[in-house]
C-alpha cells in the first residue's frame, strides 16, 4: 500500500469530515498507511505533531459534525518557496507522497503548484545534505488528488460542491423563520447570504424560499433596479403578501461593479416605499452545523474515489479533482476546473455577464 496524507485547507465546510473518514477507511481498507495533517497547509509547513498516523477509530463518530476534526487554515507560508520547502521535507520524512487536498480553488491551485515544484525542492533539499539522494530518487514527485469543500458551489468542474447543500438547508430554516416575524409586522426583510463572488446560495435560496428578488453577482441588474425592485414588491403586496424578502448575495453587485449591499436594498426600499425594514445577516451559521445527508454521502463518495484515483496514479499523473456530475463521481484535471473557475471570474471583471452565466451554467 501507499503512504497517504488528507488535509482540510481554507475555510470549512459541513460534510468535509465525511470526507476526511472515507479517505481514512479506504486508505487502510486498501492496506495504505492514512496521516492526518492538522491545520491545513500550515501544518504540513510546520510538521511535528501536525502530523498524524490515522487509524479506523480516529474517524468513529465524525461523519454527523460539521466543521472539519483536523482543522482548516488559511495559509501564507506555504505561497512562499521557502514554506513549501518545508512541507516536502516533512513529508518525505514519513515517505507521504500521495496527497488528498479538501479546499476551494485556492487550496487546490497550490497543491498544483507543489507538484510542479517537487523535483526542484528534492533538489534543493539533497544540496543542504537535508535527504540523500537515495531519498530523492525514491521520491520523484507526489501524487495529489483533490476535492472541493466549499459551501459556495463555486468551482467549476463539479455540479456540486462538498458544504453547499447543508449551507442551503441553513439557510431556508433561518428564512422561513424570518417569514413568521415578518408576516406578523407587515414587514420587508432583506437577508444577505454568503457566497464569496459566487451567487449560487443566493439563487438557489430565492428559489426554494419563495423570495421576492435577488441579487447575485453574476447578473447585476439593469440599471434602473431601484424602479423595478420597488414595483415587485408593491405588486406582491397588492397581491395580498403581507411581507417581502429580497436575498442578497455577498458579493452582488451592480452593472457598474459596485457593490449592491443589504443596507443599500434597504434604504432604497425605505425611502421609496416606507415600509418597515429589516436586514438579516446570516454570516457564519450558514456555514455551521450537521451536515445534511446529501453532503455526507458526498463526502464519502469522493472521498472512496479519491483514493481509488490516488491508487492508479503514477509519477507522471497530474493532479485530479473528484466531481460529481449527473449523480456519477468522476475525475476531471485539476487545472482545468482551476483555470474555468478563474474564466468566470475574469468575465465578470470584464462585466461580460453573459459569459459570466454561461461559465458557471457548465458544470
Ligand atoms: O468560502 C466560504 C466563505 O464562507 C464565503 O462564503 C465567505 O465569503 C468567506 O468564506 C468568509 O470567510 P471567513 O470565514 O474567513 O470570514
Amino acid at each position: 500500500g501507499r503512504t497517504i496524507a488528507v488535509f482540510t485547507s481554507g475555510g470549512d465546510s459541513q460534510g468535509m469530515n465525511s470526507a476526511v473518514r472515507s479517505v481514512v477507511r479506504m486508505g487502510i481498507y486498501l492496506g495504505c498507511k492514512v496521516y492526518f495533517i492538522n491545520e491545513g497547509y500550515q501544518g504540513m509547513v510546520d510538521g511535528g505533531d501536525n502530523i498524524r498516523l490515522a487509524d479506523w477509530n480516529s474517524v468513529s463518530d465524525i461523519i454527523q459534525k460539521g466543521g472539519t476534526i483536523i482543522g482548516s487554515a488559511r495559509c501564507s507560508d506555504f505561497r512562499k518557496p521557502e514554506g513549501r520547502l518545508k512541507a516536502c521535507f516533512n513529508l518525505l520524512e514519513r515517505e507521504i507522497t500521495n496527497l488528498v487536498c479538501i479546499g476551494g480553488d485556492g487550496s487546490l491551485t497550490g497543491a498544483n503548484q507543489f507538484r510542479k515544484d517537487w523535483p526542484d525542492l528534492l533538489k534543493e533539499l539533497v544540496a543542504s545534505g537535508k535527504i540523500t539522494q537515495e531519498k530523492a530518487d525514491a521520491n520523484p514527485n507526489i501524487q495529489i488528488v483533490g476535492m472541493v469543500g466549499s459551501i459556495d458551489n463555486d468551482f467549476c468542474g463539479t455540479d456540486m460542491t462538498i458544504g453547499t447543500d447543508s449551507a442551503l438547508q441553513r439557510i431556508i430554516e433561518a428564512i422561513d423563520a424570518v417569514v413568521s416575524t415578518a408576516q406578523s409586522h407587515q414587514r420587508s426583510f432583506v437577508v444577505e447570504v454568503m457566497g464569496r463572488h459566487c451567487g449560487y446560495l443566493a439563487l438557489v435560496t430565492g428559489l426554494a424560499a419563495e423570495a421576492d428578488f435577488v441579487f447575485i453577482p453574476e447578473w447585476p441588474p439593469p440599471v434602473n433596479w431601484r424602479e423595478i425592485l420597488c414595483t415587485k414588491l408593491q405588486q406582491q403586496r397588492a397581491e395580498g403578501q403581507r411581507l417581502n424578502i429580497i436575498i442578497v448575495a455577498e458579493g452582488a453587485i451592480d452593472r457598474d461593479g459596485n457593490p449592491i449591499t443589504a443596507e443599500l436594498v434597504k434604504d432604497v426600499v425605505t425611502e421609496k416605499l416606507h415600509y418597515d425594514t429589516r436586514v438579516t445577516v446570516l454570516g457564519h451559521v450558514q456555514r455551521g452545523g450537521a451536515p445534511s445527508a446529501f453532503d455526507r454521502l458526498l463526502g464519502c463518495r469522493m472521498g472512496a474515489e479519491a483514493v481509488l484515483a490516488l491508487m492508479e496514479m503514477t509519477v507522471d499523473s497530474l493532479p485530479c479533482v473528484i466531481s460529481i456530475d449527473g449523480n456519477q463521481m468522476v475525475r476531471v484535471p485539476l487545472m482545468q476546473c482551476v483555470e474555468r473557475t478563474q474564466a468566470v471570474q475574469k468575465a465578470m471583471n470584464e462585466k461580460n455577464w453573459e459569459r459570466a452565466v454561461q461559465l458557471r451554467g457548465r458544470s
